[in-house]
């Protein structure tokens, strides 16, 4: 039941805190993180695993890219990412010593549960994260990490997203401690860092509020663009796919360090670019590249919308608009950015009068192949 919200997706969204903290839940000892649900594999397999491959589709699949980084920055084992109706018709080289891990919200999309098929019978262990308990995914698995973000009754995955990041996250730093490749410092930290997300996110609800006017004045826009990089490029893939499916939209997402390789030409004066910005207090300096990229568009008449770290000086000369999330640590800040871009595609299919729960020519469970 919609319970007083306008749309299940509204419901959905003020459940985002919710469905991260319910993820972590049981799944923390000692500050350290501890995956039951990993047993049945056996921690030798996990410590000889080469390679890990991520199968899944749609925002599942920017679930998996977020879960690429992280997981190779922990864990510090290669990582593709691959849509898995790519990933099952292309002979893929699979050896007993690769883990592939399948993410679906629904557990019965039909791609992912061929690519999961096909990898068990290739000889690879298979561990799914998956929202629905039971279904069909899951039990071709070897191994199953649930998100506990109950059930998501709107087409447009919004919670279903943060959980799945949440259990890769957990997956990643899981390994990261049977691989010793993270001090139980440094796990602990990170693990901290993952239980505060709940609580910020909510702070980001509150604030982010102004962007129903933002939705209204966009109703006749016909094309969004959408700039990330490193854990933010996943964010503005997912940020267009929601524009994309509901507000029918042409919306890209890029990387933000591509845009001199070709998009850099689609910038005329007033294209609404959204920008998610990292924090300036990034180890790798990219707040300065992407700041100067904001400059890039912003002289060839782009009309700026910055997702930045609450108190980041340096965009709002160059933003038309700023989105302020609290500061994280760079891994969980997409957990934040996406938020803000989760409402504005809800606000934006409704401010253009369409059915925000279910849009146009899909289903909530794509069954068929
Ligand atoms: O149930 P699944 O997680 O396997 O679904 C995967 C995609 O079909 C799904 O995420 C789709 O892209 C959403 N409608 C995006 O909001």
């Amino acid at each position: 039941e919609k319970g007083g919200w306008s749309s299940f997706m509204a419901k959905e969204i003020s459940e985002e805190p919710d469905a991260v903290a319910n993820t972590i839940l049981g799944r923390v000892q000692d500050g350290l993180v501890r995956l039951t649900e990993f047993e049945p594999l056996g921690d030798d397999v996990i410590a000889n695993i080469d390679r890990i491959v991520v199968v899944a589709c749609g925002t599942a699949a920017y679930a998996g890219m977020l879960g690429k980084y992280a997981i190779e920055a922990w864990a510090r084992v290669p990582v593709d990412v691959e849509l898995a109706h790519e990933f099952r018709y292309r002979n893929p080289i699979l050896t007993d010593r690769t883990l592939v891990i399948s993410i679906s919200q629904s557990g019965e999309t039909m791609d992912t549960l061929m690519a999961v098929k096909f990898a068990s019978e290739s000889g690879a262990k298979v561990v799914s994260v998956c929202n629905t308990h039971g279904a069909t995914i899951p039990r071709e698995s070897d191994a199953v990490v649930y998100t506990h973000a109950g059930p998501e009754v709107a087409v447009a995955s919004t919670k279903a997203f943060v959980a799945q990041v949440t259990a890769l996250y957990l997956i990643g730093l899981h390994i990261a401690g049977v691989r010793g490749t993270l001090s139980d410092e440094l796990i602990r930290e990170n693990v901290a860092e993952l239980q505060a997300v709940p609580a910020k996110i909510s702070e980001v609800l509150v604030t982010s509020q102004s962007i129903k006017q933002l939705a209204h004045w966009m109703t006749d826009t016909q094309s969004v663009l959408f700039l990330g990089r490193h854990v933010g490029y996943p964010i503005a893939l997912e940020g267009a796919l929601k524009l994309k499916e509901l507000a029918y939209i042409h919306a890209e997402g890029f990387a933000a360090g591509e845009l001199k390789h070709g998009p850099i030409a689609l910038i005329e004066p007033g294209q609404v670019v959204f920008v998610i910005v990292p924090s300036p207090r990034d180890p790798n300096s990219l707040h300065k590249k992407v700041v100067s990229n904001i400059q890039e568009i912003r002289a060839r008449g782009a009309r700026v919308i910055a997702i930045a770290e609450k108190g980041d000086a340096a965009v709002l000369p160059f933003a038309d608009e700023v989105i302020p999330i609290p500061l994280a640590g760079s891994f969980f800040e997409p957990l934040l950015a996406v938020i803000p871009l989760h409402i504005f595609g809800m606000e934006l299919s409704a401010a253009k009068g369409l059915d925000v729960d279910q849009p146009r020519n899909l289903a909530k469970s794509v069954t068929v192949e």
